[in-house]
């Protein structure tokens, strides 16, 4: 049986490690970080999310200011806005919560942030310091992953990395990552062939492909760890991962449940980005 990787408790021990250098830079500083999060529209699902982000802020001390706006906002009064919190020294942080309405172009908007505001890591000057290794803003999925191997002491040096899935916010920076800690890392996808056969060499197998229990037991190695980005529901509307979790566990020697593995980490990594952007404006 393998052993759960706890997400909800390592983030909460990350999150009082923030609280507790939020305080610090307010008491000799006289500084609170600060994070911006625009949302346009009323789409439910980006609604909890920025609700969720206001909450997280509101109990590590960071400060935070939703900006919603109406679902007809043009591209240019959007634009106006994040150049308002370009140039706003309270705002370290700046977030664009996405899907944006169809007529907002999100890649224009998003490259008009400020890089060292950029939070969700999403600009392409952010994009290309991962590529190079030398980051201080990373898309907080991959780093909440990363953190959750590094706390549960899981050498990545020498390993065989399957990384599935290769979005430009999950798979494709997880790669990078995992081959700056010295992985050996295999990218598959919808196209790839021989996806058993490329799982089952894993040593470390991260799932990211947004399908529902897709990874079963027989894909993984003996002693394998697995790491479920997934949040999917199930045939009866439960809430699962990309992989199934009963024949999974039974072969791992790690893996993170869904819910309570990487979500969680997802959540604080915003919050670790928020302090870094608050802290390199600082030196
Ligand atoms: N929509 C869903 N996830 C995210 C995220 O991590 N950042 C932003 N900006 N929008 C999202």
């Amino acid at each position: 049986m393998a052993k759960i990787i706890d997400g909800k408790a390592i983030s909460a021990a990350i999150r009082q490690e923030i609280s507790a250098e939020v305080e610090k830079i307010k008491q000799e500083k006289g500084v609170v970080p600060g994070l911006a999060v625009i949302i346009v529209g009323e789409d439910p699902a980006s609604q909890v999310y920025v609700r969720n982000k206001k909450k997280d802020c509101d109990e590590t001390g960071i400060n935070s200011i939703v900006h919603a706006l109406p679902e007809n906002t043009t591209e240019e009064e959007l634009l106006a806005l994040v150049h308002k919190l370009n140039n706003d020294d309270s705002v370290h942080g700046i977030i664009v919560q996405l899907p944006l309405p169809k007529h907002l172009d999100s890649d224009l908007i998003i490259n008009n942030i400020d890089v060292n505001k950029d939070v969700d890591a999403f600009h392409p000057y952010n994009v290309g310091k991962i590529m190079i290794g030398d980051y201080e803003l990373l898309p907080c999925t991959p780093a909440g992953v990363m953190a959750l191997l590094e706390r549960s002491n899981i050498e990545v040096s020498g390993k065989n990395c399957v990384v599935i899935g290769r979005s430009n916010i999950v798979g494709k920076p997880q790669a990078m990552m995992l081959l700056h800690k010295n992985g050996t890392v295999t990218v598959c996808h919808s196209k790839t062939k021989n996806l058993d056969e490329i799982c089952r060499s894993a040593d470390i197998l991260v799932v990211a492909i947004g399908r529902a229990k897709y990874v079963t037991g027989d894909m993984i190695k003996e002693g394998a760890v697995v790491i479920d980005v997934g949040m999917c529901r199930d045939e009866n509307g439960k809430l699962c991962g990309d992989v199934d979790y009963e024949s999974a566990e039974k072969k791992a020697s790690y893996i993170t449940p869904v819910p309570g593995g990487v979500g969680p980490m997802t959540r604080v990594m915003l919050l670790q980005n928020t302090l870094s952007a608050a802290k390199k404006k600082l030196k």
